[in-house]
C-alpha cells in the first residue's frame, strides 16, 4: 500500500479553543457590526482570518527564546538575525522592524514620493496602503491568467512583462522608484512567481536602471513551488532556490510573522550599503535603534531559528499538503475555488458561490460572515471592502475578484479541523440561495477600511 501523507512534526503544548452555538454566532457577530475582526477571538472556532503571526513555534525556537540578548546596542541576538538572513537570502545589509509593513514604511520613506508610480504583481493592501499615503500609486501589472480563478496557470503570482515593460519605457526613471514583486503574490490567491518570470522582471528593470524589491512575507512557500513545478529545479534544496530567487532583487521587505514563524517581527534587507544607511535614519525614528528596530532580542532569535526551519522540504510539504486538503475537499464538493491552491490559504470565488447578490453588497463579506454563522470558522474578505475607495474619485473601487480567504497558520490546526471548516462551508453551499440579501457600509476609515468597517445587514 503506499503510504499516506503525514506532517513532519508531532505536538508538545496545546491550546484550548471554544465551540459554540449559531444562536450564539448570530448574536456575537450582529455585535461585531458584521466584521469578523471586531469579534473577539474566543468567539471563533476554527480561526483561518490570517496565517499571519499565528503560526505554532518550534521546540527549537522557543529554546532559542532563552537565549535572546537584551541589549540595547549590538545584541548577539541581532548578530544571529543578521547570519540567518545572510545565509538565507544572500543581502549583507538588513534593518529589523516590528512587523512587515514597518519594513515597508522605513524602505518607502526613503524611496517612494508623491506622484510615483509602483508597478508589481497585485500589491498586499499593506503596500498599496503606504504608497497611497504617500500621494504615489500602485500599478497592478499580474499575468490576465490570475483573474481567472479556474485557469490552472502554475504561476500565477507572475507579472506581465509587457505590462511592466509600458510602465518603465512610458514614464521617466525618476517616476518609478521601483518595481516591487510579492512572493508569493497574496493577493491574487497565494499564487507563486516562477524562477523565470523573476529573472525576467529583473533584467527588465535593469535595463531601465529601476531597482527590485521583494516582498517576501512567503518567500519560502514560493521556492517550494518553484522545486515541484518549476523545469530544473526538482533536485535543488529550497534553500538553494531561496538564495537564487533573492539574486534577482535588489532589496527585500520581510513580515517575519509568516515564513520566519514567529509571531511578531519583520526586516527590511538589502545589497546597498548607501540604502540602508539612508533606511537607517527612519529605522530609529520609527521602529528603534537599528539593532532591535522594534524587536526584542529573544524574538531576533527565534527568527533566525525559524528561517532556516521554513526553508526545509519537509515543513513545507506538511504546510502545503495541509492547505491542499482542505482545497480537494471543497473542489470535490462543486465549491468554486481558486486553482491551483494556494501556499498559505484556500481561496473561495465568492462571485460564482453567490452569484445572486450584486458587487454593491459586499459579495465576499456576506459569505465570510455566513460562513462564521455555521461553522465558527473565521476567514477574510479579499473583496470591495479590502480594496478601499479610489484615493481620487473616493468612490468603491471594485476589484477582478470577490474572494474570501481562509488562510492555515503553520503547524497550529490539524487534518481534523481541515475537514471541519470544509464541511461548514459545504453547508453554505448548498443553501447558498436562501442568503438573500448582502450589507451596507454604516461607518469606515478613509484607509485600510476593511480593519474596522462597520456594517448593516439589507432586509
Ligand atoms: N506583504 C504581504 C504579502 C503580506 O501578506 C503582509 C501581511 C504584509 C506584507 C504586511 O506584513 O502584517 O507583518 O505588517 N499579511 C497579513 C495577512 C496581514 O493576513 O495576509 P505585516
Amino acid at each position: 500500500m503506499k503510504l499516506p501523507f503525514a506532517e513532519s512534526h508531532k505536538i508538545k503544548m496545546v491550546e484550548a479553543i471554544k465551540k459554540s452555538t449559531k444562536a450564539d454566532r448570530l448574536q456575537w457577530i450582529k455585535k461585531a457590526n458584521y466584521n469578523l475582526f471586531n469579534l473577539r477571538s474566543d468567539q471563533v472556532f476554527v480561526d483561518l482570518l490570517t496565517d499571519s503571526g499565528t503560526g505554532a513555534m518550534s521546540d527549537k525556537q522557543w529554546s532559542a527564546m532563552m537565549l535572546g540578548d537584551e541589549s540595547y546596542a549590538g545584541a548577539s541576538s541581532y548578530y544571529k538575525m543578521k547570519k540567518a538572513i545572510k545565509d538565507i537570502t544572500g543581502f549583507d545589509y538588513f534593518l529589523p522592524t516590528h512587523q512587515g509593513r514597518a519594513a515597508e514604511n522605513v524602505l518607502f520613506s526613503v524611496m517612494v514620493k508623491e506622484g510615483n508610480l509602483v508597478p508589481g504583481n497585485s500589491h498586499f493592501d499593506t503596500t498599496k496602503g503606504h504608497i497611497e499615503f504617500r500621494k504615489a500609486r500602485a500599478i497592478d501589472c499580474t499575468i490576465d491568467e490570475a483573474f481567472d480563478t479556474a485557469n490552472l496557470h502554475l504561476f500565477k503570482g507572475n507579472l506581465d512583462l509587457s505590462k511592466l515593460e509600458n510602465v518603465l519605457s512610458n514614464n521617466p526613471k525618476d517616476k518609478v522608484p521601483m518595481v516591487i514583486v510579492t512572493i508569493t503574490c497574496n493577493s491574487s490567491g497565494g499564487q507563486p512567481v516562477s524562477m523565470q518570470n523573476l529573472k525576467e522582471v529583473k533584467a527588465l528593470a535593469e535595463k531601465f536602471d529601476i531597482p527590485v524589491i521583494f516582498d517576501s512575507a512567503r518567500f519560502a512557500e514560493n521556492a517550494y513551488f518553484i522545486k515541484t513545478r518549476e523545469d530544473g529545479y526538482q533536485d535543488k534544496t529550497i534553500k538553494e532556490i531561496v538564495k537564487e530567487m533573492f539574486t534577482y532583487a535588489d532589496g527585500m521587505t520581510m513580515s517575519s510573522k509568516k515564513d520566519a514563524i514567529v509571531n511578531m517581527g519583520g526586516f527590511i534587507a538589502m545589497n546597498s550599503e548607501a540604502l540602508y544607511k539612508e533606511a537607517s535614519v527612519y529605522n530609529i525614528m520609527f521602529e528603534g535603534y537599528i539593532t532591535y528596530g522594534g524587536m526584542s532580542g529573544r524574538d531576533m532569535n527565534a527568527l533566525a531559528q525559524g528561517l532556516d526551519e521554513a526553508t526545509e522540504f519537509d515543513f513545507l510539504e506538511s504546510r502545503i499538503e495541509q492547505v491542499a486538503h482542505l482545497g480537494q475537499q471543497l473542489v470535490d464538493a462543486g465549491v468554486p475555488v481558486l486553482v491551483p491552491f494556494g501556499g498559505h490559504a484556500i481561496f473561495i470565488d465568492a462571485t460564482k458561490f453567490l452569484a445572486h447578490i450584486p458587487k454593491e453588497e459586499y459579495i465576499a463579506q456576506t459569505l465570510a460572515v455566513e460562513l462564521y454563522i455555521e461553522g465558527g470558522v473565521r476567514g477574510v474578505e479579499i473583496g470591495t471592502i479590502m480594496a478601499d475607495r479610489d484615493p481620487v474619485t473616493r468612490e468603491n473601487r471594485y476589484p477582478d475578484l470577490e474572494l474570501i480567504r481562509l488562510a492555515i497558520p503553520r503547524r497550529t490546526y490539524t487534518n481534523n479541523h481541515m475537514d471541519y471548516v470544509a464541511a461548514s462551508l459545504i453547508n453554505v453551499f448548498e443553501k447558498r440561495m436562501d442568503i438573500k440579501r448582502g450589507y451596507k457600509i454604516l461607518t469606515e476609515a478613509p484607509i485600510l477600511r476593511h480593519f474596522t468597517v462597520e456594517l448593516e445587514k439589507l432586509k
